[in-house]
């Protein structure tokens, strides 16, 4: 049933659809208003036998007005890759970064709103989902971009990278908070390696050089382009937001992947970065191990980083309250499959190590979920937890709102399509302007 159930929801689904007044259980908060976009990968009937990791992306969004879900729409993101217009290698040697299958996340900054791989180009879309097209910052991105870029709370940036297959390096880029890329700075790198998200503190950008490595020769021939290297050694590289305050320095640590990190903040001389922490992947063939919360602790003035793991439970989709982004924050979100059991939205206290769950039905398959604040005060951990979960029962999913507060709670609202949102990857809430 369990595996019934998985394969169904990670079917891509071949209609796009728009729904009104949608039901709800419980009572959606006033102070919602906004739409939730998520973003993943749906091939499209007739997309050849690819990963379906690599299908092209599909935006689902759920408006939320005055206590009403007035709409559900889900629509593909039509780049020129979707369209048939370009292909992402042209040759040996030379790729469109407008080609893209731009389905990891959505942001929303100064103004746009992108839908994000980072193989490629950004791709601005409009709230009702239609595609703008590729966003290249008026001509200035060279390179393609994270689909996790992380914005300063307190300078109101966007912090990003690219990381380049042909030719290969990294890239870091500052947008300012007109939208402007104000700085695209080359990181020298050895080789290509995965790097699927980063971390900001005050003063630094935190880049982990892990041992998975681009294999062109692997991508040629049509195979899983990445592969675990022992002789790659993993280290973490600290890059200063102020291009006057030097260059990268980097520090060695213990083997290891991550894709994803929460949080990261300056602790006098030190940085904390948390995230979780795979002790490989892909060294035979597709597995990956469970990942775990982990917290690294780089000592500036000794060069030495210390290791904690900070719990045993698999999880992933890390998120916080993003007020605190390159602060040191309480709370950490994150997703949870108990082993067949039913999944569960986490909620970590990282000042204490306790964690309290909400554990869904088994038959419910819980995507990412968003911290969304209820207040403007800073320090206030008050707000909500939105996210999509698919119903097996049903064959259609729900967008469940927690209170962040006591997840353990019945949701506070549960908002029910009539349709399946299959699995991916990320969303976020945008309030209305
Ligand atoms: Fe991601």
């Amino acid at each position: 049933m369990q595996t019934i159930a998985t394969d169904r929801f990670t079917t891509a689904v071949r209609d796009e659809v728009d729904v009104v007044d949608l039901p709800v259980r419980g009572a959606l908060p006033l102070e919602l208003n906004g739409d939730y976009l998520r973003n993943g990968p749906n091939p499209p009937p007739g997309a050849s036998d690819m990963h379906p990791f690599l299908g092209d992306g599909m935006l689902h969004g759920v408006r939320i007005t005055n206590g009403r879900a007035l709409t559900y729409r889900n629509r593909w993101v039509r780049t020129r890759s979707f369209l048939g217009q370009t292909k992402y290698l042209k040759s040996f040697g030379r790729i469109d970064l407008t080609a893209s299958v731009a389905n990891t996340s959505v942001v929303e900054h100064a103004g746009r709103i992108l839908a994000l791989v980072e193989s490629s180009f950004p791709y601005e879309v409009t709230r009702e989902l239609e595609t703008v097209g590729p966003h290249t910052f008026g001509g200035r991105l060279k390179t393609p971009m994270t689909a996790h870029p992380k914005r300063c709370p307190r300078t109101g940036e966007l912090h990003a990278f690219g990381m380049s297959l042909l030719p290969g390096g990294l890239t870091y880029h500052r947008i300012d908070a007109t939208g402007t890329l104000v700085e695209s700075r080359p990181i020298p790198i050895a080789r290509v390696t995965m790097m699927h998200d980063f971390a900001l503190t005050a003063s630094s950008a935190i880049f982990f050089d892990l041992p998975v490595i681009f294999d062109l020769t692997r991508a040629v021939r049509g195979a899983m382009p990445y592969r675990w290297d022992d002789k790659h050694r993993a280290r973490i590289g600290v890059v200063p937001r102020d291009p006057a305050a030097g260059a990268v320095r980097w520090y060695a640590i213990d083997p290891c992947f991550v894709f994803h990190f929460a949080n990261a903040h300056d602790d006098g001389d030190r940085i904390v970065v948390e995230g979780i922490r795979y002790r490989d992947v892909w060294r035979a063939g597709s597995q990956i191990e469970n990942g775990h919360l982990h917290r690294w602790t780089i000592d500036r003035t000794t060069g030495a980083v210390s290791e904690t793991p900070l719990d045993d439970v698999a999880i992933e989709f890390p998120r916080w309250d993003e007020r605190r982004t390159t602060q040191a924050n309480r709370f950490v979100y994150a997703v949870a499959d108990d082993d067949g059991a039913g999944c569960s939205v986490l909620r970590y206290d990282l000042r204490d190590g306790s964690s309290q769950r909400h554990r869904f039905p088994a038959g419910a398959f819980p995507g990412e979920f968003s911290f969304i604040a209820a207040s403007d005060r800073e320090n206030d951990d008050t707000g909500w937890l939105m996210g999509f979960i698919y119903d097996a029962a049903r064959d259609a999913s729900d967008l469940v709102i927690l209170d962040a507060t006591d997840i353990n709670a019945p949701p506070v609202a549960t908002v029910s399509l009539p349709v399946r949102v299959p699995f991916g990857f990320h969303g976020a809430w945008l309030p209305n302007p």
